[in-house]
């Protein structure tokens, strides 16, 4: 039988114990205790050229701050890359890369390698992002303190793709984006909480007539709280003809 992939992660940050705990938690920990993925930390500090391990300086042009400097990012990257193993994907997180997708994840999820660097501080030295990096990825439109926390949801998006790393093989393939839809909603006991029950479709056995029931709720979700997300030419003919029949908005 071919052995297992491995995954590499080499993360490069200036603040190192910031990963200790959640590498031992949850999916992330499963996926490193598995062996599904290897996860290494560096310290950017260790890259550093003085004897200070300066790795900021001040903006050319004036400003408030500091800018992460290129070359402790750089000669980080050019040891990292000697290492022996496939040739990775550098990644940069920052505020101003490309809205991180479930199916941009889903891609990345087939990379033997990657490298996350963590930016701190105003930012980064330009020219990283610009030549060193072969992607720019943000979380989001707000703007965190550094790019660790951004690292570690991306992590836990990227690793609970392996499948050997979620709990159950199923578990992946109807949730929330898997069809650029929201997820349909999920109950479980007990029956009355509250006074509040639960669709009564749920109960009937009829595993077809609650399949279609979850493709209209799933639909109608996302068009209520996230229309962005539909494009009509990419829904599948059958949730095309379930968003037809739906009760058109006033
Ligand atoms: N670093 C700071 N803010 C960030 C964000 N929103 N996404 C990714 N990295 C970041």
């Amino acid at each position: 039988m071919a052995s297992p992939r491995v995954m590499t992660v080499d993360i490069l940050t200036l603040f190192p114990g910031y990963f200790s705990s959640p590498m031992g938690e949850g999916i992330l920990g499963r996926g490193v205790e598995d062996g599904r993925v290897r996860i290494r930390i560096f310290n950017l500090r260790d890259f550093a050229e003085d004897r200070h391990r300066t790795v900021d300086d001040r903006p050319f042009g004036g400003g408030a701050g500091m800018v992460l400097k290129p070359e402790p990012v750089c000669r980080a990257l050019t040891w990292l890359k000697g290492l022996p193993g496939p040739s990775p994907r550098v990644i940069l997180l920052t505020p101003q890369g490309a809205p991180l997708k479930q199916s941009r994840v889903k891609e990345l999820a087939l990379c033997h390698r990657i490298i996350l660097i963590c930016g701190r501080y105003e930012g980064i030295d330009e020219r990283i992002a610009d030549f060193f990096c072969d992607e720019q990825i943000s979380i989001g439109d707000y703007v965190l303190s550094g790019g660790e926390p951004a690292a570690l949801v991306f992590l836990d998006a990227l690793i609970r793709l392996i499948p050997e790393v979620m709990g159950c093989a199923d578990s992946g393939k109807e949730e929330s984006f898997e069809e650029g839809l929201l997820e349909y909603p999920q109950y479980t006991r007990p029956r009355n909480f509250k006074g509040h029950g639960v669709p009564e479709i749920l109960f009937s056995g009829d595993h077809e007539k609650i399949r279609v029931w979850r493709r209209r709720q799933a639909l109608s979700k996302t068009i209520k709280r996230r229309p962005d997300l539909i494009e009509e030419e990419r829904l599948s003919p059958e949730n095309r003809k379930i968003l037809m029949k739906l009760p058109k908005k006033d």
